[in-house]
């Protein structure tokens, strides 16, 4: 691909794109990077709000205002709603900005419209959190397919990982596409969490209860794992509430209504669970500081909680995010009753079990992922020669 106005513009414009809440907290920080270099990059910001409050939640906090807002959630959306509108809206604002770079993240259908709307006018793509695979069309659904079809048109690779960059290598990705850069939701994490934050309203009441209960966080919301999947799951948590006296389940429950349904059905009223509206980041991250063990089917998850030390249950049949089950300190339980209430029985009741989980581990990033990523862009647009570090190199 040519560089196309490099040689016509002494700045470059790069629109960094997203839609939903996991997409916000991991390209907050890029974008806050990106913001660092005005002489050198015109940086604009579009989203295509696929999500709304859990959205806007994320771009308070980080203080972003979009340049331009598609606004498209619906209620009960469809993937054919998604795609359609955002590749429309998006590719009307790629043709009126002419951007140099277009940057998505991970795996969301935001994702996949933004980087074929961006290939459908021939703009560079740079996909962040490039690379992670289950190798299963059908699992995670369709995310697994969204960041394989991404992948294919990009031109850079944001690595997270040494694993991931192994996964783009052995489809033929060359050696010079790939960065490893760190996830940028250690960026994110690293600068929300502090010791002396003050919890308010009625989390401060069930963190703070005297009665010293142990904290478990829950969180579901894959499509795989819609209807008998998240039924078996929370059964499960009812046989732990019955076991242990001493838990208590905090349950920020995902705006989708096909999740809050089975939610209500099967853990609504139930003594010792809170299943409250999804949180501000600052909040969900302390609680997950707080909590003893972290049950859930994100993904975002599975890569903060390890940085704290929670030991998570992972609610899938399948990861694309391996290193932290290979570190001990996540493990890949599915969504069977039974699977789902000895694995966590066993943690809670054997502190040698628990841990030995229990572990900081950090392998998805360091904190400086998006500066990575800045860097890698500046030099490939001859903005510096500046040395180039990978992460995870010694
Ligand atoms: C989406 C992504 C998934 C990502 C997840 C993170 C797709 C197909 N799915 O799944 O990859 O892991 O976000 O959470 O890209 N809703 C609201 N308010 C909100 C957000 C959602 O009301 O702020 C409701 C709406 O009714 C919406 C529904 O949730 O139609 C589903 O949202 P959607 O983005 O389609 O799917 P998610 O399950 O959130
Ligand atoms: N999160 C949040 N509030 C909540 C639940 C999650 O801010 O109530 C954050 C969480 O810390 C993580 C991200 O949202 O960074 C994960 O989002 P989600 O599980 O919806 O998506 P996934 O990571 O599975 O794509």
């Amino acid at each position: 691909m040519m560089l196309r106005s490099r040689t016509e513009r002494k700045t470059i414009k790069i629109i960094t794109v997203f839609g939903t809440r996991p997409e916000a907290i991991k390209m907050a920080p890029l974008v806050k990077e990106l913001q660092k270099y005005p002489q050198e990059i015109e940086t604009r910001v579009a989203v295509t709000a696929q999500h709304r409050q859990m959205l806007d939640q994320v771009l308070d906090l980080f203080r972003i205002t979009p340049d331009y807002d598609l606004n498209i959630m619906k209620e009960r959306q469809t993937l054919f709603d998604i795609t359609t509108q955002a590749l429309t809206g998006l590719g009307q604002i790629f043709a009126a900005e002419d951007p140099d770079l277009v940057l998505v993240h991970g795996d969301t259908t935001t994702t996949f419209a933004g980087s074929l709307a961006a290939f459908y006018h021939q703009i560079p793509v740079g996909h962040v959190e490039a690379g992670l695979r289950t190798y299963n069309k059908y699992s995670p659904y369709p995310e697994e397919m969204n960041r394989r079809l991404t992948g294919a048109v990009s031109e850079l690779h944001f690595a997270p990982t040494p694993t991931s960059r192994e996964n783009l290598l052995r489809e033929g990705v060359k050696p010079e596409q790939i960065l490893v850069t760190g996830n940028t939701v250690i960026d994110a994490l690293l600068a929300t969490v502090r010791p002396d934050y003050v919890f308010n309203g009625p989390l401060k009441e069930i963190v703070s209860s005297p009665t010293g209960r142990r904290l478990l966080l829950v969180t579901t919301h894959r499509r795989e794992n819609w209807g008998e999947p998240l039924r078996e799951v929370y059964l499960a948590l009812r046989d732990l509430l019955d076991t242990f006296s001493d838990i208590e389940i905090v349950f920020p429950v995902h705006k989708n209504p096909r999740v809050r349904e089975g939610v209500e059905r099967v853990l609504g009223g139930v003594e010792r669970v809170h299943l409250v509206e999804p949180l501000d980041y600052e909040p969900f991250a302390h609680l997950m500081h707080r909590s003893t063990l972290v049950l859930t089917d994100s993904g975002g998850l599975q890569e903060e909680a390890p940085a704290l030390g929670k030991p998570v249950l992972v609610l899938r049949d399948t990861t694309e995010r391996p290193e932290a089950v290979t570190a001990g300190t996540v493990k890949l339980v599915g969504t069977g009753r039974e699977d789902v209430y000895q694995t966590a029985r066993e943690l809670l009741a054997d502190p040698q079990v628990y841990e030995a989980m229990a572990r900081a581990a950090n392998p998805y990033g360091d904190g400086q992922a998006a500066q990575r990523i800045v860097l890698a862009i500046r030099r490939y647009f001859g903005f510096t020669t500046e040395p180039w570090h990978e992460f995870g190199a010694s």
